[in-house]
């Protein structure tokens, strides 16, 4: 057994506390690579932020676990060689899993040196869920690692259950769910979905310049759910905005993507200044750095050595995080 303590990571009780006493949002960047990693602690490091490194069970597999450990104390190492080279505060790092969904799956992660699981059971029937998750948080919080649960069902990205009621979070549930499980932080369901296809066009509006306008988030919902648990940390998963800029890169440079739509920043700000607390981005790292990799490509076809393809896209991830960190999360200079 590693304690996460002992590789110099922290929980995210404090985090979400300062987080929701602040009205801003804790960026979750997930990775799975060296320069996801060294992109997410730079841009963090600069911005002075924050930060929950996210570990999906796919990626855990692609690290490789054991790497990912030892991936999870360099992010900690680098950080403080960073900031002080820079004369900077030193920053709070919790590495979580994303979307657990078995007790063996977060066990093994806390064993390893997580300090924070999600247990989603949202695909489960309530009680099920209600079941799987206080079994998780039983055995977490003898560690003082924090879980996050889930109520509600995120659509995939191929699902149309975007406009579909009943797969919102239910704001009568909350109390109950919160109360039974002991759950540290709740994901909700308000109209966001993974990957960069949130949104069909048909559901859309256009602007002047073609682009996309989704139709907003269900804050009524959250709105409710924060009379029902007041101060309760509350998650926001699927909140890529799919900028279209990257789009456009890509397609420019031999991709094919076809009506990406993702979360406007400004219902993002507009959720961060609520109890949302943890805000989940995967989709827009992967576009930038696919962008980047794709135009470089395209620009020097002579290039093979990966240095020179995966420099630009680290710096690609610098500047999207940072942007996120400064301009749309509110987590900027928030140690
Ligand atoms: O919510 C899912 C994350 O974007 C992780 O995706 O399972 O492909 O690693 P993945
Ligand atoms: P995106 O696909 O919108 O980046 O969502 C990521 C996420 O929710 C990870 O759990
Ligand atoms: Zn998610």
């Amino acid at each position: 057994m590693t304690s996460y303590k002992d590789l110099g990571l922290v929980n995210t009780k404090e985090m979400f506390k300062k987080a929701m006493e602040g009205k801003y949002a804790v960026p979750a960047y997930n990775f799975n690579n060296m320069e996801q990693i060294q992109a997410i602690i730079s841009a963090c490091v600069e911005t002075q932020s924050p930060v929950i490194l996210q570990v999906s069970s796919g990626a855990r597999k692609y690290a490789n676990q054991t790497l990912l450990k030892y991936m999870g104390q360099g992010a900690v190492e680098m950080m403080k060689a960073m900031a002080a080279e820079k004369g900077l505060k030193e920053i709070p790092i919790a590495l979580h899993l994303d979307h657990g969904d078995t007790f063996e799956l977060c066990v093994s992660c806390i064993e390893s040196g997580f300090s924070s699981v999600m247990i989603d059971g949202s695909h489960h029937s309530y009680e099920e869920n209600v079941a799987l998750t206080k079994k998780v948080v039983d055995y977490a919080h003898q560690y003082d690692v924090t879980v996050e649960g889930e109520l509600g069902v995120l659509a995939g990205i191929e699902d149309d259950v975007v406009a579909e009621k009943s797969t919102y979070t239910k704001p009568e549930e909350v109390v109950d769910f919160v109360n039974r499980t002991g759950v540290d932080s709740l994901a909700i369901s308000i109209g966001t979905s993974h990957g960069a296809n949130k949104f069909k066009p048909e559901q859309c509006t256009q602007n002047e310049e073609g682009v996309y306008i989704p139709p907003p988030l269900k804050f009524e919902i959250l709105e409710e759910i924060m009379k029902q648990i007041p101060g309760f940390p509350i998650v926001l998963h699927g909140s890529s905005s799919v900028p279209v800029e990257a789009v456009k890169i890509i397609n420019e440079n031999g991709g094919a993507l076809k009506d990406s739509v993702g979360i406007p920043e400004d219902q993002l700000r507009k959720a961060a200044s609520l109890a949302v607390c943890k805000v989940n981005i995967d989709s827009d790292g992967r576009l930038w750095m696919t962008a980047a990799i794709r135009k470089h490509f395209n620009d020097k076809p002579a290039d093979f050595d990966p240095r020179k393809y995966l420099g630009p896209a680290r710096e690609a991830l610098i500047n999207m995080y940072k942007h996120k960190n400064e301009s749309v999360l509110g987590s900027a200079n928030k140690v």
